[in-house]
């Protein structure tokens, strides 16, 4: 059966939460989460009222890069299970009407998947070296590596192997760490390989996939050097805040191994496969571009569902910069029939919470935040913790696992920060395991975990609980696809640094980014603000500094 677009298509405006199993809940403490784990709290995101999970990989894996350096997409790893596990919780979420969409990550294999091991072991030239991309290296004895390209986490994109006669031999590239090597999309068995993985996952029921790295399959002038390695490679990372915005813009305009014409035969190609479906499958690429009006690219009508949008990942707390990202978003994927995506954070960037300066000014700009997305028209997604309110954690540099860590020989610290095991309840590692968590939980997380949020009547998590409840039942925040959504919100006039618009019918969002409480004429009533000091007199609301409140409006 053909599924094309409907009014009914569940991700048009969708909820979907990103599980990152490692540090979701451990069942068997050994202090790393795991399948059972999401399966013992899904009633816990059914009450959240979120409409899907998105799980982060859970495939066999060395796990040098949390997951993401997979050996073998078709099966689970035993840290986090096994197959029926799996399928387990496929039927589980279902069960309680959530869907369910996988991570596959198509850049790059492990370095212990078998077929390279098999290309280890195989002559330069041999069919098992063209999955990947190897190469003789320069000089005189090929000591130097085929072109200067750097690792998005640091150091050198390639490796020079040690052929089986002992010798220094050829060189293979890895955008990302050593042992994640890039697999060559021009061959046949790569692209048939997938299609495989694909089918493996949507017969067992998924209902979609994250692409990891979706716009880094095809590669263009591999042998070609580049005018600043070093300067590239920082830029396309999004843990590094440091560069000034005009240089990362002039760095990310001509990646020559990102955004090439040749990734998207593929997506048309798999585009089929999900269709071929019944069930309304989707998939939704991470593909960061620029500039980023060439996203949509990925989203024309037969290639992806969604693609993230990153502009609110790296977004300050600002009314002019919000407006103009939801402007841009709006207008770009209206060129287009797909719907669009806001993303606060994940796994590869500060918690929310943390890039709005931390603390209790950091947590209400965050509150405030969240209202204004989740307002917004078409998908959201929200990363583990985010409606905890949770900060990035302080880790000793001995805790570290992240690959940037090492590869920058701590000159960044990366990401583990933002992947702290998340805290259920107080007590014994905050109830995520009976062992020792992998990353160290901060103790000063009490009475942000789970169960005392839910004691809380004016905590994140109940926010978070009312505002999706409210985005689901309320008229004006639906989308069908016959909606133009650069028509889908009003802005109204306001002040600076207030944003105003209004969503037919009857819905009307007000944003106060500014120090100082504002006033807004309006005849309605209050449904919801992000902090609790929100006032209403006679058509006039008072709202405080840093909040979001969303009006039910007369008219
Ligand atoms: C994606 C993942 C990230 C991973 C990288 C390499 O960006 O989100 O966690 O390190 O790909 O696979």
């Amino acid at each position: 059966m053909t599924i094309s677009r409907t009014a009914t298509s569940w991700w048009r405006n969708a909820a979907i939460y990103q599980v990152y199993p490692r540090s979701f809940q451990d069942s068997n403490g050994d202090g790393e989460g795991d399948l059972q784990g999401v399966i013992s709290r899904l009633d816990y995101l059914k009450e959240l009222g979120v409409d899907a999970i998105w799980l982060s990989p859970f495939y066999r894996s060395p796990n040098k890069d949390g997951g993401y350096d997979v050996s073998d997409p078709r099966d689970v790893d035993p840290r986090f299970g096994n197959m029926k596990d799996a399928e387990d919780l496929i039927e589980a979420a279902h069960s309680r009407g959530l869907r369910v969409i996988v991570d596959i990550v198509p850049n790059h294999f492990s370095t212990e998947h078998r077929w390279f091991k098999e290309a280890l072991k195989s002559k330069p030239g041999s069919a098992e070296r063209a999955r990947f991309h190897f190469y003789d290296g320069r000089g005189e004895k090929g000591e130097i590596p085929p072109n200067n390209w750097n690792s998005i986490f640091g150091g050198s994109a390639w490796s020079r192997i040690i052929e089986e006669n002992g010798n220094p031999g050829q060189w293979y590239l890895h955008l990302f760490d050593s042992t994640q090597a890039d697999l060559n999309w021009n061959n046949d068995e790569v692209r048939d390989d997938f299609e495989k993985t694909l089918r493996f996952w949507l017969d067992k029921g998924v209902d979609g996939f994250r692409i990891d790295v979706a716009h880094g399959l095809a590669k263009e002038e591999i042998l070609a050097d580049h005018r600043n390695p070093e300067g590239l490679s920082r830029a396309l990372r999004l843990d590094v805040r440091d560069m000034p915005q005009d240089e990362r813009e002039s760095l990310l305009a001509d990646v020559p191994f990102f955004d090439r014409e040749g990734v998207h035969e593929i997506y048309r190609a798999w585009r089929k496969i999900f269709d071929s479906y019944s069930g309304d499958r989707m998939s939704v690429a991470e593909a960061w571009v620029h500039p980023s009006s060439r996203a949509t690219r990925y989203v024309r009508g037969d290639e992806l569902h969604q693609i993230f949008n990153f502009d609110f990942l790296i977004a300050e707390w600002n009314a002019e910069f919000l407006k103009n990202a939801i402007d841009k978003t709006l207008g770009e994927v209206s060129e287009v029939s797909a719907p669009p995506t806001w993303v606060l954070c994940n796994h590869d960037s500060p918690r929310l919470v943390s890039r709005l300066g931390g603390g209790e000014r950091g947590a209400r700009k965050a509150r405030a935040m969240a209202l204004l997305t989740q307002a917004l028209p078409g998908g959201i997604y929200i990363y583990q913790g985010e409606e905890l309110g949770l900060e990035d954690a302080d880790l000793p540099d001995e805790a570290r696992q992240d690959p940037v860590f090492f590869r920058t020989h701590g000159a960044d610290k990366g990401r583990d920060g933002a992947r702290v095991p998340l805290p259920w309840q107080e007590g014994k590692s905050f109830g995520f395991s009976t062992g020792k968590p992998w990353l160290p939980m901060p103790e000063h997380w009490i009475g942000l975990d789970v169960a005392s949020q839910e004691e809380t009547s004016e905590s994140s998590l109940n926010l978070y609980r009312t505002s999706l409840r409210i985005r689901t039942s309320h008229p004006a925040l639906q989308m069908s696809h016959t909606d133009d959504v650069s028509q889908s919100i009003e802005w109204l006039d306001s002040p600076t640094g207030i944003l105003v618009f209004r969503r037919n019918p009857n819905f009307v969002l007000i944003s106060n980014t500014t120090d100082q409480s504002c006033t807004y004429d309006i005849e309605g009533e209050l449904l919801l603000a992000s902090s609790p000091e929100v006032t209403y007199l006679r058509g006039t609301f008072t709202i405080p500094a840093h909040t979001t409140c969303w009006i039910n409006t007369i008219h």
